[in-house]
């Protein structure tokens, strides 16, 4: 067994500043990253650049990050400030401005790389050091290596092939207050996904399981704000970004499985949000596992049962309608994926696969 997790993560009020020491050893010079709104408003760029500031380091801020970054996007960046000599990058805000920044460390530290590069695993992977701060409660980005990007070329979104962990992820769960109601919800079940298919997964052990189940009771203390009953303060959004802290530890050593596989064209071709499109195929990937597996993890969880969860899904995101022929792609691209058909902890063959990608449990 392996557990590997090398990023440094501070999780406290003020995290930024108090870090600033910690940021001023990355080097003189830094790349800040970040989406085209959030991080302005919520404080975290603020804080940022205060903190940079007081330890005299120079900066550029690339705030053109779009949901869902594309390739493109990062090798933009990369051209724009190649010259720059950028020591570091900071990632700031949620999964898309974190996975684009760990690539634009990638490709600043090669700048002869181009597309093919990402995904070759004989090229070398090294990365300029990163530090990620979270804006929001489901990626778990800030404590993965991992980097999904768009592909426009091949319509749907792809991990790059090499690991760029971040050497810090500063955590102050403060920054949720600002963020809207919709985007905490899908977050959150993003988050409630990643625990579940990396408990449920074939490569999950007895380590993957510890943090996955303390990320479940952490989540489960959350899921009254998804549903509208409980107003969220200070003690409940600490506890959402905890709970996607923990289930972005636990991906990191599984990976997720298939809700995930099955929801990237949903989003890539319906506009669907990721945690929403992966929270569509999580009640038909529950209902295929072992009832033993799956009732033991609904009650960390908070649910009764499989029914309980399909309902509250269902009172969260109330119902959706996705066309026959999207479902049959994301069966489609994920029936001719052998590994991601393994992934799953209990065998899955068409069949299974079918009833899950289609299952219209909403
Ligand atoms: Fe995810």
């Amino acid at each position: 067994m392996k557990f590997y997790m090398p990023v440094k993560v501070f999780d406290e009020k003020d995290c930024i500043g108090n870090h600033s020491k910690d940021i001023a050893l990355l080097g003189n010079t830094a790349l800040i990253v970040t989406g085209k709104h959030s991080a302005f408003s919520n404080g975290s760029y603020d804080d940022t650049v205060a903190a940079l500031k007081k330890e005299n380091i120079k900066f550029f801020t690339f705030s053109e990050v779009e949901e869902n970054p594309s390739t493109d996007t990062i090798f933009k960046a990369g051209k724009k400030y190649s010259s720059e000599k950028i020591d570091f990058v900071i990632g700031i805000g949620g999964g898309s401005p974190m996975d684009a920044a760990k690539a634009i460390a990638l490709v600043l530290k090669h700048p002869e790389a181009g597309l093919d590069y990402l995904y070759d695993t004989s090229c070398d992977g090294s990365a300029l050091p990163v530090v990620c701060i979270p804006t929001t409660c489901g990626t778990g980005s800030e404590v993965t290596g991992v980097s999904v990007l768009t592909r426009h070329d091949r319509h749907t979104k792809i991990s790059m092939v090499h690991k760029v962990f971040p050497e810090y992820a500063l955590i102050d769960s403060r920054y949720l207050s600002s963020a809207p109601y919709s985007l905490i919800i899908n977050s959150s079940v993003d988050a409630l996904s990643h625990l579940l298919e990396s408990v449920l997964n074939s490569k999950a052990d007895d380590y993957v399981r510890a943090v996955a189940y303390s990320g479940l009771k952490m989540w489960s203390k959350t899921k009254d704000v998804l549903s509208g009953e409980v107003k969220a303060g200070p003690e409940e959004f600490s506890c959402l970004m905890r709970s996607s802290v923990l289930a972005g530890m636990s991906i990191a050593q599984s990976g997720t499985s298939l809700p995930h596989a099955l929801s990237y064209p949903l989003t890539y071709d319906m506009g669907i949000p990721h945690g929403k499109a992966v929270g569509y195929f999580l009640p038909g990937f529950l209902q295929a596992a072992p009832e033993k597996d799956r009732d033991g993890l609904l009650h960390l969880a908070g649910f009764i049962d499989l029914h309980d969860f399909s309902q509250y899904f269902r009172n969260v995101f109330g119902d959706m309608e996705i066309p026959e022929d999207e479902l049959k792609r994301a069966f489609d691209a994920v029936k001719n994926n052998p590994a991601k058909m393994r992934s799953a902890s209990f065998p899955v063959n068409e069949e299974i696969l079918k009833s899950m990608s289609g299952a219209g449990t909403f």
